[in-house]
């Protein structure tokens, strides 16, 4: 029987997370950390998920039941993938096989890369045509009903690649001409937890909306800066600014101690700048630095208990596999 196989890169937020929630600006970057998805068409009425990623290698659940009872929580977004393509593409029983080529533990965005993967591959296996920006907004509306909260960013990333310039729900998303953009990546060892972290910024600016919102604004103008100079390779003003977001951050109360460490050894070893890259309270910490110091930050980051994520930015967005 037919089979598909599509692949998806990760993500990295440069600039602009949480204020790319409340109708802002962010840039985010692909990583060339990909998640792989194969679909299988099989006899019988229900789907088979083997997601050893997550600890499932032997899921089955009926099509009539997708959607309900309890779902793994690591299934979540493949379930629901499903439910939301079968209920206006009605179709028969189905093998659904996910790697991940980098941990879920990372920040990567492995969501809305399964999302799109599994998306995209369930398209092509039924041939259902779909423009780009329809496959989009199928994949928000999937991370919005499985999580409740987002801005879509990371779902742009896993489908167009390369380093978008996004407003929130995709209202913009225009690709920025970047090369050989000179980042380490530190992970903290700690996973954290989105839309926990969202929750308690939307907390913060429920509290404090005057100071919350100024400090967004900051944040805007930070973006449309780094829009600017990331195609003119700007990289010692970018490292500034980075320094900038990254006190905005820690303002808004989701930088760590683990974070502020790896930061602050990165900045110190002779980085640019440094700042968290995602939700905060863990996941990783991103500094840009010339090749000369390079070495010498990815030591200072190990010492201060951090572990160095060799990736690659600016990759390819989703693609079918042969
Ligand atoms: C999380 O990586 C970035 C946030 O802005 C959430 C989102 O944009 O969906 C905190």
């Amino acid at each position: 029987m037919k089979k598909i196989k599509a692949s998806t890169p990760g993500k990295l937020m440069l600039f602009g997370e949480h204020a790319v929630i409340y109708d802002r600006p962010c840039i985010v970057a692909a990583v060339d950390q990909r998640f792989m998805v194969t679909v299988e068409e099989i006899e019988g009425e229900e789907i088979v998920v083997q997601a050893p990623g997550v600890g499932m290698h032997d899921y089955r659940k009926k099509l009539a039941d997708l959607g309900e009872t309890r779902i793994p929580k690591g299934l979540r977004f493949v379930e629901e993938t499903v439910r939301s393509f079968y209920e206006k593409h009605k179709n028969g029983g189905l093998r659904i096989k996910t790697e991940n080529h980098f941990s879920s533990e990372f920040g990567f965005g492995s969501s809305a890369a399964v999302t799109v993967g599994l998306a995209k591959a369930l398209h092509e296996l039924f041939k259902v045509e779909i423009l780009e920006h329809e496959l989009f907004e199928f994949c928000y509306q999937v991370v919005l009903k499985v999580q409740g909260v987002g801005s879509g960013f990371d779902i742009a990333a896993a489908l167009y690649g390369g380093v978008l310039y996004f407003v929130t729900g995709g209202k913009r998303i225009e690709q920025l001409k970047v090369s050989n953009l000179p980042i380490v990546v530190g992970y903290t060892g700690v996973k954290a937890d989105t839309p926990t972290l969202v929750r308690q910024v939307a907390e913060l600016r429920r509290q404090h909306p005057i100071r919350v919102e100024r400090w967004f604004e900051e944040m805007t103008a930070m973006v449309e800066k780094a829009k600017r100079w990331f195609p003119q390779g700007e990289w010692f003003k970018l490292g500034k600014l980075m320094d900038e977001n990254q006190e905005i951050l820690k303002k808004l109360g989701v930088s760590s101690v683990e974070l502020d460490r790896l930061t602050g050894a990165a900045v110190k070893a002779g980085a640019d700048g440094a700042k968290l890259s995602g939700a905060g309270g863990g996941d990783c910490m991103i500094a840009l630095v010339g090749e000369k110091k390079r070495r010498m930050v990815e030591k200072a980051i190990e010492a201060a208990d951090g572990e160095v994520l060799k990736v690659k930015l600016g990759a390819e967005g989703v693609r079918i596999e042969k």
